[in-house]
């Protein structure tokens, strides 16, 4: 889910092509796994992995796992978002809007302090596939603090918010609420930082075939890619948002001019699709196919009849350029172009592309393909490549 505020972050941020003789990096390399980096072992926390869960409808939409929160702890789970930036679950004060939601009883909690603000928080993208509509995508709620638990760590006083009220689109989800992990750190992993964790967190976002999805907070997770860790600093006008500057777009090995132009891209993890601006979300969807159309019915949305789909030729590669100065491709296969039937005709499929002018965000359809390595001390986002993830790819 992209927050507003990173939203008006991503606004600001500048675009930087890269380095002038750029060399070229494989992301597919198979060569022993190496360990976690030495130093994070001699710090006061070390790391843990939690499983998370995959929210399927259509397609993989987010990934959400179990925190604890109060004292006794109460079991609540949040979507691991790095396009937003706090900590906010459903709480016993929502109260019809939040029906299908496993609900904070602030009551039960000795630990709970509210500070009473209502404030409303708004979404640029949601839960589902659909482009969101401003202002239609919202919760309610009210500042607090309280002890978080996840994994094994423990944070006491974290700052939060308790959804009061939620828009319907919030509504559908089986999760209680979002943990944001944007690159200043926030909610439990503040706590944490500060109690000597190191200042990074890994993620396996798997499709729902696959399974075995994880966090690793305060480290990564060697055992789930091959190779080493490909790097790139972040965008460093971009605070709080994971934006890696890109060279280039290519679509089944072509590209257009406009889609070679240096541009600011936010990698999401709470967001399914990928969104780009009108202009060049067409100039990609020609290189896939002419009768992939605007879907008049879902402003930003594109289609097709789902009989079509199925055979479309649609590999993506985004260029970005590492830290050592290499330039390197993130894929996605055509087996993500179709993310599902439209709610109202099921034989016209959505496809992966949404148009959203000055937005451009890689989510989940992206990083599920990879090991991702989220580093905040450092100010860079890194992966490393699973040869078993995408070998069972349609490309
Ligand atoms: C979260 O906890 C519930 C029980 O409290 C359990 O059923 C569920 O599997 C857990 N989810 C994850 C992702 O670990
Ligand atoms: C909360 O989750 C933890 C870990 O999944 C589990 O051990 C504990 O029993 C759960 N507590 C409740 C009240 O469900
Ligand atoms: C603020 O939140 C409380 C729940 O804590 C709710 O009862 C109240 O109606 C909200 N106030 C406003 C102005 O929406
Ligand atoms: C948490 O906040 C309360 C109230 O401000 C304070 O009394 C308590 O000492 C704090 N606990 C910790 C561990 O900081
Ligand atoms: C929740 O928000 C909706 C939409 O703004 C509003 O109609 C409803 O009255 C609110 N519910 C509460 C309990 O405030
Ligand atoms: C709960 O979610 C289901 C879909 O999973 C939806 O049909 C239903 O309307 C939701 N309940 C409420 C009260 O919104
Ligand atoms: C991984 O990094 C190490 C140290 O920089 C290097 O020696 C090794 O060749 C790299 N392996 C691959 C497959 O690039
Ligand atoms: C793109 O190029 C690669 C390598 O040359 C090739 O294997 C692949 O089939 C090409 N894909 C398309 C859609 O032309
Ligand atoms: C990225 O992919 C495109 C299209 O397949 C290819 O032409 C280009 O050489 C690749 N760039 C790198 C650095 O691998
Ligand atoms: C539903 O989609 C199919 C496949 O694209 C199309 O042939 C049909 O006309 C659509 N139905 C309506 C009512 O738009
Ligand atoms: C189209 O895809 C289906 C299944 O995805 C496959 O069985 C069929 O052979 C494909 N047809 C062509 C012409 O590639
Ligand atoms: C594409 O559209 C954006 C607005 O979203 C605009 O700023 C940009 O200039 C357009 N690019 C081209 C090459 O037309």
């Amino acid at each position: 889910m992209l927050d507003i505020l990173q939203l008006a972050l991503a606004a600001l941020a500048l675009s930087s092509a890269g380095s002038a003789s750029p060399h070229t990096v494989a992301l597919t390399s198979r060569s022993i796994p190496k360990g976690h980096i030495p130093a994070l072992r001699r710090r006061g926390l070390s790391a843990v992995d939690v499983p998370l869960e995959d929210y399927f409808s259509g397609t993989d939409l987010q990934w959400y796992g179990n925190i604890s929160v109060g004292t006794p702890p109460q079991n609540v789970s949040v979507v691991f978002d790095t396009g937003s930036s706090a900590l906010e679950f459903a709480s016993t004060q929502c109260g019809s809007a939040c029906a299908n939601q496993t609900l904070f009883d602030p009551s039960q909690s000795s630990t709970f302090i509210s500070s009473g603000k209502n404030t409303t928080l708004y979404f640029e993208t949601g839960v589902g596939v659909t482009p969101v509509i401003p202002q239609n995508c919202w919760l309610e709620v009210v500042s607090a603090e309280d002890t978080i638990s996840i994994g094994g760590l423990t944070a006491p006083n974290v700052s939060l918010f308790t959804i009061v009220n939620q828009s319907v689109s919030f509504d559908v989800d089986p999760f209680s609420g979002i943990q944001g992990m944007s690159t200043t750190g926030q909610g439990f992993f503040t706590g944490l930082i500060s109690q000597g964790l190191p200042a990074l967190f890994g993620m396996y976002l798997t499709p729902r075939a696959v399974g075995n999805a994880e966090l690793t907070i305060g480290g990564y997770d060697d055992t789930k890619f091959q190779g080493n860790v490909t790097y790139s600093n972040i965008v460093a006008k971009a605070e709080g948002s994971w934006q890696l500057p890109s060279s280039g777009i290519y679509v089944n090995n072509q590209t257009a001019s406009i889609l070679q132009q240096p541009l600011p891209i936010i990698f999401d993890s709470g967001t399914s699709n990928i969104l780009f601006d009108t202009n060049i979300t067409e100039a990609m969807y020609a290189l896939i196919s002419p009768d992939i159309q605007p879907y008049a019915n879902e402003p930003g949305a594109y289609g097709i009849a789902c009989s079509a789909i199925a055979n479309l030729s649609a590999t993506i590669a985004v260029t970005f350029t590492s830290q050592d100065g290499g330039r390197y491709n993130l894929t996605i296969p055509s087996s993500e172009l179709n993310v599902g039937a439209f709610a109202d005709n099921s034989s016209h499929c959505q496809t992966l592309i949404n148009a959203y002018d000055g937005v451009r965000i890689l989510g989940g359809s992206l990083l599920k393909q990879y090991y991702s390595v989220w580093d905040i001390s450092n100010q860079r986002l890194g992966f490393g490549s699973n040869q078993e993830l995408r070998g069972r790819l349609r490309w």
